[in-house]
């Protein structure tokens, strides 16, 4: 294995797996294409771009004769391009159906036409549906999303596996919990809290914020894809978590007393329809196969408030523009409903 196309790399994760393989792996080259979405940031690989081993392409995983040209040219895949945010899935799918959708068959058609080694596909726990509590999903329960988010990224892992069960395709599915970090876009609970919280702007938190997810470091999530990458077995499915449980509440009051905040900051508002409960996922295949999680919920997050400390440019950026007009019909009516509501009583 010499080639690597990555999608979506230069996103969250993307770019920190992009990076990963550059630095672990000194006779690999990979490909990054990206279709640079809102949550897609090429500043998120600054660091790579003179590096004469790594490309950026920007382009869109539908796109048939793209993708094509470069399943061509490499030996791997791993399709980590999706739209990604439950919120806006809620919203309107549309662009969930197209790219998660459409872009990961898109994707395996080209895989199929070319040949390759390797196809991994990173897939999520949200696939499960909710977890009782005590309760923890393994990889051969029954798929069942809950959110059209996670119902698209449902379909795409099941025509991952009907690939390899109809084709010999060469695929490896990984189901990886809530995951944490530097570069993550400011729209998901962490990042979002972290960047309101350093705004003194007050943190959104739904329902009564007693939800449970289990957080993963980026970096943990990348080391997991890279022994997939290698030596996942075709044809499996393994779940990623690191049994970092928290309820939400915990998190937003970590988030604050880490940058030295008021609790006051947490405002509960109108719940997310559907809202999963609880994820939890037993991880013992994966660990099995000698991975196992390297950093604890308090590290994380440290590291991750700090980097969102360091780096308010990159955020500012990011929240800006179009940004705004989300963050409005999101939260503004929450927001005005939740003060409403603190001024009755
Ligand atoms: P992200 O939203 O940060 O990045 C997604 C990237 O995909 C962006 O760079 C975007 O520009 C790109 N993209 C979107 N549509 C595209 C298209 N049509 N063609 C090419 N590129 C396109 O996402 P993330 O949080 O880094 O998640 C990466 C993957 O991991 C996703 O597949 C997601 O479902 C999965 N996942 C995420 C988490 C998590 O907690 N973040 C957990 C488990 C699994
Ligand atoms: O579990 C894996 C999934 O984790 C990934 O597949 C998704 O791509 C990723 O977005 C994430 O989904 P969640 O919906 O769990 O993440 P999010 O950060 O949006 O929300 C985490 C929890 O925080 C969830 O219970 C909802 C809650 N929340 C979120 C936001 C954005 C709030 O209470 N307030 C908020 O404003």
């Amino acid at each position: 294995m010499r080639r690597i196309l990555v999608t979506g790399g230069a996103g969250f994760i993307g770019s920190h797996f992009v990076r990963r393989l550059l630095r672990e792996y000194s006779e690999y080259e990979v490909i990054n294409v990206d279709k640079l979405t809102y949550a897609g940031n090429r500043d998120n690989l600054r660091d790579v771009e003179g590096e004469p081993r790594y490309r950026f392409v920007l382009g869109d995983i539908c796109d048939r004769q793209l993708m094509d040209e470069l399943v061509r040219e490499v030996d791997a895949i791993v399709s980590l391009a999706a739209e990604t945010h439950v919120d806006r899935s809620l919203l309107g799918a549309d662009a969930f159906i197209r790219t998660d959708v459409h872009g990961t068959y898109v994707l395996l058609c080209a895989a199929r036409e070319h040949g390759i080694e390797r196809f991994v596909y990173v897939s999520t726990d949200e696939v499960y549906g909710e977890a009782p509590e005590g309760y923890s999903s393994s990889e051969t329960d029954p798929l069942q999303p809950r959110n059209p988010y996670a119902a698209s990224k449902a379909a795409a892992d099941m025509l991952c596996l009907a690939f390899f069960a109809s084709y010999g395709l060469p695929v490896v599915v990984s189901r990886g919990s809530n995951t944490l970090g530097p570069c993550q876009y400011p729209e998901k609970m962490i990042p979002l809290f972290v960047t309101n919280a350093l705004r003194d702007e007050p943190l959104p938190l739904y329902g009564d914020g007693r939800q449970v997810r289990d957080w993963l470091f980026v970096e943990d999530h990348c080391e997991a894809l890279d022994l997939l990458l290698h030596k996942g077995a075709v044809g499996e499915v393994y779940n990623v978590a690191a049994d970092n449980y928290r309820h939400n509440i915990q998190v937003a009051e970590a988030i604050l007393e880490l940058l030295d905040k008021p609790h006051s900051l947490i405002r509960h508002v109108e719940d997310r329809p559907g809202h999963d409960r609880r994820y939890s996922l037993d991880w013992s295949k994966i660990r099995a196969l000698g991975w196992a999680p390297r950093c604890g919920f308090d590290e994380a997050l440290a590291k991750t408030v700090a980097w969102y400390g360091d780096n308010e440019s990159w955020w500012q950026k990011a929240r800006s523009g179009a940004y705004q007009e989300y963050y409005q019909r999101q939260y503004g009516w929450r927001l005005e409903a939740a003060a409403r509501q603190e001024g009755e009583q």
